[in-house]
């Protein structure tokens, strides 16, 4: 079989060739003599436009197929400079590889994302999932591809640890207990010691703790994998699970950690639209109207700046129209950071410098001794893509810090040693990956960009 890809890639190589395609019926027309099917094998983001006559022997047989169903097509690919496609398939042999049923959920009109959210396993095959999982895929490609061309190690984090690296206790428990009949001890605690790790576990919030052990072994790193939060925040970009990339550079401040997020995303937008114009185009078409004109702008341009200071200073004035109003030492909320983005800067930008009081215990201390050396990349259309620091490489300032904050430094022993053997100036930060996606591809819902979300109340395939 060849795969539509090609045939759309080098036509002139196949004109006049007989080749054979499979793929699934998007839609079946027919009249008396001939019809046509448009099959799309998921190779491309067009579909292919196959011509079927009545010289064929099943050919009122193939008039009735359903939609959905998947064929096995020979045929002959004939050039067609005149029409809306390049070229169609003269099919001179229909196969069905596997019929469909009249009920097939996916009937040739528009579909509200909705509906489709409630078919996970089938909104693949129609064309917004197709350009976004190509998308999703070449973008994951992408990051891939630009932090091995920089030397850095892909580290593989555990999705099982005894930590809570955001300290925000927002952790699914593991465990192996009989939750019905709990083993207690004799002053009427859970009893771990008769759990499978000897101790209470959770799902990891974040590779990071684990990533800077390795980047004071290899000095750049990053990782690329699933994590988790059980917030219940029921919006349109927080998920229970979410894929995160956590680069980790050592020798490193948080100047360089925010000139390689602003390289990377740069990197990951050429990179789609390069790899993916047709899927582009359709976004900038259907999607998001000033998608590619917003995103040719950022790589032409440099990213924003503001202390968190400086940013409450510019929001606190505009108080009145915020639900919730900001003062010095508040957190951003997702309005607040849309305002600096899309109204202040209109491109993205990074908000340095937060109060010690809102960030996670592991930030490097500022001189002033009330902010930490934080930085976050808000982005128009979503706020907050990218959370991440200089770490506290001193090893009494981060005694302090744990104590103040109530963490046993027994659960992190192996992050304090980090600061006694060789500590090493380090930074980094973590780019929620679904969040990224959306920003491509100008989709508005988390649930819409990963393929099976799992969110508040939902975690049905
Ligand atoms: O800001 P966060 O919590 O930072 C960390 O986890 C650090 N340990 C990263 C680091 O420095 N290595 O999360 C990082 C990013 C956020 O900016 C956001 O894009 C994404 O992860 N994120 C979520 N995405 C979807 N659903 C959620 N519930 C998310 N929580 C965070
Ligand atoms: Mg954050």
């Amino acid at each position: 079989l060849v795969t539509v890809r090609d045939l759309f890639k080098h036509t002139a190589d196949y004109a006049g060739k007989t080749v054979s395609v499979g793929g699934w019926v998007r839609s079946v027309r027919a009249s008396k003599t001939f019809g046509f099917i448009v099959l799309s094998d998921g190779t491309f983001f067009q579909p292919l436009q196959v011509v079927y006559h009545d010289t064929m022997d099943n050919f009122a047989a193939i008039s009735k197929t359903n939609v959905g169903a998947a064929l096995i097509v020979r045929g002959t690919l004939v050039e067609t400079p005149d029409a809306r496609q390049p070229f169609e398939l003269q099919a001179e042999e229909v196969t069905v590889e596997g019929a469909s049923t009249p009920d097939y959920p996916l009937q040739k009109k528009r579909h509200t994302l909705e509906y489709l959210r409630t078919m996970t396993h089938l909104r693949p095959r129609t064309n917004t999932f197709q350009a976004v999982f190509r998308v999703r895929s070449l973008a994951a490609y992408a990051i891939h591809q630009f932090f091995q061309e920089r030397g850095f190690v892909y580290v593989h984090t555990p999705l099982i640890t005894g930590s809570d690296c955001e300290g925000a206790g927002e952790m699914f428990q593991v465990t192996t207990l009989d939750l019905n009949n709990v083993p207690l001890t004799e002053d009427g605690k859970v009893d771990y010691t008769k759990d499978f790790f000897n101790k209470p576990t959770n799902l990891t919030v974040s590779g990071q703790l684990n990533g800077e052990t390795y980047a004071m072994a290899f000095r750049n790193i990053y990782t690329f994998g699933p994590t988790f939060r059980a917030e219940n925040s029921n919006t349109t970009r927080h998920a229970a699970e979410f894929w995160m990339i956590e680069p980790e550079i050592a020798f490193a401040d948080l100047s360089d950690d925010m000139r390689l997020a602003e390289d990377m995303i740069k990197y990951i937008i050429s990179y789609v639209l390069e790899n993916a114009p047709e899927e582009m185009n359709f976004f900038n078409q259907f999607v998001d109207k000033g998608l590619l004109e917003r995103l040719h702008h950022v790589m032409t341009s440099d990213f924003g700046h503001v202390t968190y200071t400086e940013a409450i200073a510019l929001l606190e004035p505009h108080n009145d129209q915020f639900e919730y109003p900001v003062h010095w030492g508040s957190d951003l909320q997702t309005e607040h950071e849309r305002y600096l983005t899309e109204v202040v800067f209109q491109r993205p930008v990074f908000v340095t410098d937060y109060p010690k009081e809102i960030k996670a215990f592991y930030m490097k201390l500022n001189p002033d001794g009330k902010t930490v050396a934080a930085m976050d990349c808000l982005v128009p259309g979503i706020g907050e893509i990218i959370g991440g620091s200089q770490r506290e490489d001193d090893l009494e300032t981060l005694r302090n810090r744990m104590h103040e904050l109530g963490l046993k430094e027994e659960d992190y022993g192996f992050y304090l040693d980090l600061r006694k053997y060789g500590s090493a100036r380090h930074a980094g930060f973590g780019l929620g990956f679904e969040r990224c996606v959306m920003y491509l591809t100008g989709m508005g819902n988390i649930r819409d960009v990963i393929p099976f979300p799992r969110t508040v109340n939902n975690c049905d395939l």
